[in-house]
C-alpha cells in the first residue's frame, strides 16, 4: 500500500515555534528529508524520533538537480508504503517550493498533506520589533524574494504601492533592488531592517535609510539567512525591540 507525504513547515529557528501537529508527524513519521534552514534544536529533536533521516539541504547554483533528486526520493519512500515528511524551513508554501513537491506528488497520485508552519517572512520581524502591519502606516504588505529568477517584478508598481515590502533570500542582490526602488519613486528616507539569523540567539538587526542601507549592509558584513523589511513600521522597533526576547 502506498503511504503518505507530509510537507511539513518547520518555522523560522527553533523548536518552540514549530506546530504541535508537526510535532506529532514529525514523531510518527517513517522517514523524514530535512532542509539546511531548520534550526539546530529541531534537529537534536529529529534525532530522537525513529525516523530515517535523510538531510537534502540545498546548496547555491545546485537547486534544480537537487529538486528533481528530493521529489524522487519522496515518491519513492512513498510507494515503499512510508510515512514520509518532508520538512521545510518556516512555511513550505512561503517562497519553499512545498507548491512543487506537492504537485509532483498530486502527478504522481501519491496521497500527501501539507502542515503549515510560521513563515519567517512575518516572524522574524516580529522578534525584531516590527510589527509588519500596523494601522498607522501602510495598508498593505508585499512578499517578494530578492532572487526573482524571470525579472517578472513590476517595480515601478511596488515603489508606488504603499506598502510594507518583506524581502526573502534578497542579501546577494540588495544593491540592485534597492537602486530599483530608488529609481522608481521609493522614498529615499523609508527606513529599512535586515534581520540575520531571526528568531535566534544569534539574531541581528541592522536598520539604516533605503538610499544608505546597501553601504551599511556591506560595512557590516550582512549575511544570509536575512528578512528585510521596507516601510515606516521599521520606525517601531525603536520603541518595541526593548522588551524582546532576542534584543
Ligand atoms: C528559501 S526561503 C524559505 C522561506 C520559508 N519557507 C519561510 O516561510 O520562512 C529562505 C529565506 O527565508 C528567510 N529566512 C528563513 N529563516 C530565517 C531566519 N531564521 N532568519 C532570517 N531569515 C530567514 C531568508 O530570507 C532566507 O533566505
Amino acid at each position: 500500500m502506498t503511504g503518505k507525504v507530509y510537507i511539513v513547515g518547520a518555522g523560522p529557528g527553533g523548536l518552540d515555534l514549530i506546530t504541535k501537529k508537526a510535532e506529532r508527524v514529525l514523531k510518527e513519521a517513517d522517514v523524514i528529508l530535512y532542509d539546511e534552514l531548520i534550526g539546530e534544536d529541531l534537529k537534536e529533536f529529529l534525532k530522537k524520533t525513529k525516523a530515517e533521516l535523510v538531510d537534502v539541504g540545498k546548496r547555491a547554483g545546485r537547486h534544480k538537480k537537487r529538486q528533481e533528486e528530493i521529489n524522487r526520493l519522496l515518491v519513492e519512500y512513498a510507494k515503499q508504503g512510508k510515512k514520509v515528511v518532508r520538512l521545510k524551513g518556516g512555511d513550505p508554501f512561503v517562497f519553499g517550493r512545498g507548491g512543487e513537491e506537492a504537485e509532483f506528488l498530486a502527478n504522481h497520485g501519491i496521497p500527501f498533506e501539507i502542515v503549515p508552519g510560521v513563515t519567517s517572512a512575518i516572524a522574524v520581524p516580529a522578534y525584531a520589533g516590527i510589527p509588519i502591519t500596523h494601522r498607522s502606516f501602510d495598508p498593505a504588505v508585499v512578499f517578494i524574494t530578492g532572487r526573482e529568477a524571470r525579472e517578472r517584478l513590476n517595480w515601478e508598481a511596488l515603489a508606488k504601492l504603499n506598502a510594507t515590502i518583506v524581502i526573502l533570500m534578497g542579501v546577494s542582490n540588495l544593491r540592485r533592488n534597492v537602486e530599483k526602488l530608488l529609481k522608481h519613486g521609493k522614498d529615499p528616507n523609508t527606513p529599512v531592517a535586515i534581520i540575520e539569523k531571526g528568531c535566534t540567539e544569534e539574531q541581528r538587526v541592522t536598520v539604516a535609510p533605503l538610499k544608505d542601507i546597501a553601504d551599511v549592509a556591506e560595512r557590516v558584513g550582512v549575511k544570509a539567512p536575512a528578512v528585510i523589511v521596507i516601510g515606516d513600521v521599521v520606525k517601531l522597533r525603536e520603541k518595541l525591540a526593548k522588551f524582546l526576547r532576542f534584543d
